[in-house]
């Protein structure tokens, strides 16, 4: 019996990336050096009290820690939790309004199950991260992506252009892979505005979803400002992938305006959402250990200084790129051949042969570009110049 079609569909569309892996894997079979900058898999490792807390709590025997719990997660670890989300976003949020995740990709699942119905349209800003067409559409919604502007900022005109009778939420990625840009303060508040003036016109307040896992992967001079403070139909997905590289644990969590209309029923539907998409509920030992770790993050200062030695490559062979406050990425401009032209994916297939792995734009929505992901050791980055160089050679002929 065939796999359903709208799975084979979905194989079909991702199967670039899941090349570009498998290549890479085998590319490595025989060359010492790949500079493979095609992955956004944090290579640093967790804080030291991870593991410390990892092994004071493998030691503690304490009764119904492993057990099943309410399907919102442990209170302590809510009530903790509520207490750095009300420093994110600058408002007081109880522990009432988080609900533990599995990781930000399991906060969307539960999220967009909460709120979509069947043909409800999820306005996207791109270039965005491509898992979203499946966590949208996961859940009966159509993703309605608008273009950003040059330096990748949000383009308002165009969200309100995109607006429609079936516009449900508006989801939005700062820091931003694949870009690396974060949203200042003045236009979060232009959008808040945006996403008023269309309740009060249309009596139907579109929600507000912010996935802010690179929410402290920001370099000097950069932060990300509250989303909540913008408006209150907003809710937050998040984890503790990128902050504390614990991306195979799958713990994350979900912040609720204080001030959203229907609050109980919309906190209700979270949990229900949680359970009967087969999390039933989020890590528990993962849940007790991040309670403990609201001060932690990973050493940040090694991926601004991989930023800043990526930069410096592609100063190097002049091509440009978006100027990234954070994340992992750094997103580049395919340069144009002799006869004008300039294919991402072509460009990713030339580098490849230079063993450079980069992923093409097209994938995020932005052909004309590519993506590269810094979670490598920073003598990669400065060792690939030769190879881009000869790579850009070949290119422009
Ligand atoms: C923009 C964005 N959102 C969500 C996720 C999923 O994060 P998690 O591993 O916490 O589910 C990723 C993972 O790379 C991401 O880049």
């Amino acid at each position: 019996m065939p796999v359903s079609k709208t799975v084979r569909d979905a194989l079909e569309g991702s199967s670039m990336i899941r090349r570009l892996f498998e290549e890479g894997a085998e590319l490595k079979k025989i060359h010492s050096a790949v500079f493979d900058f095609s992955l956004g898999n944090p290579d640093l490792d967790p804080p030291e009290a991870f593991y410390r807390t990892l092994n004071e709590l493998a030691r503690e025997k304490v009764k119904g820690s492993h057990g099943y719990m309410s399907n919102a997660g442990f209170f302590e670890t809510r009530a903790a939790l509520a207490k750095k989300a009300s420093r994110d976003q600058e408002c007081e949020i109880p522990a009432s309004n988080i609900i533990m995740s599995a990781g930000a990709a399991g906060a969307l699942n539960v999220i967009f199950k909460s709120i979509l119905d069947a043909g409800d349209e999820v306005i996207v800003p791109k270039p965005y991260f491509m898992e979203y067409r499946s966590y949208v559409s996961n859940h009966g919604g159509k993703i309605v992506e608008v273009s950003t502007k040059e330096d990748f900022s949000l383009d308002l005109e165009k969200i309100e252009n995109a607006f429609g009778g079936k516009t449900k939420a508006v989801l939005i990625n700062s820091p931003n892979n694949p870009t690396g840009s974060v949203y200042p303060r003045a236009d979060m508040e232009k959008l808040g505005a945006l996403l008023k003036q269309r309740g009060a016109k249309t009596k139907n307040y579109p929600y507000l979803v912010a996935d802010e896992p690179y929410r402290e992967i920001v370099y000097s001079g950069v932060s990300v400002p509250s989303v909540f403070n913008a408006y209150s139909e907003a809710v937050v997905a998040t984890s503790f992938s990128k902050s504390l590289s614990l991306p195979g644990e799958r713990i994350g969590y979900i912040a609720v305006h204080p001030g959203i209309q229907n609050s109980e029923e919309t906190l209700a539907a979270l949990v229900y959402a949680t359970r009967v998409l087969g999390f039933v509920n989020a890590p528990a030992l993962m849940q007790r250990i991040v309670a403990k770790l609201t001060a932690e993050r990973v050493a940040v200062e090694v991926y601004e200084s991989r930023r800043n030695a990526f930069m410096n490559v592609l100063d190097s062979v002049s091509m440009s790129y978006a100027r990234s406050g954070g994340a992992f990425y750094v997103f580049a401009k395919v340069p144009a051949r002799k006869d004008g032209s300039s294919d991402d994916r072509e460009f990713s297939a030339c580098l490849k042969k230079h063993l450079i792995l980069g992923v093409p734009g097209s994938g995020f929505g932005a052909p004309g570009w590519i993506r590269f992901a810094y979670c490598v050791d920073e003598n990669i980055i400065t060792g690939s110049a030769p190879a881009f160089r000869a790579a850009l050679a070949e290119w422009t002929g």
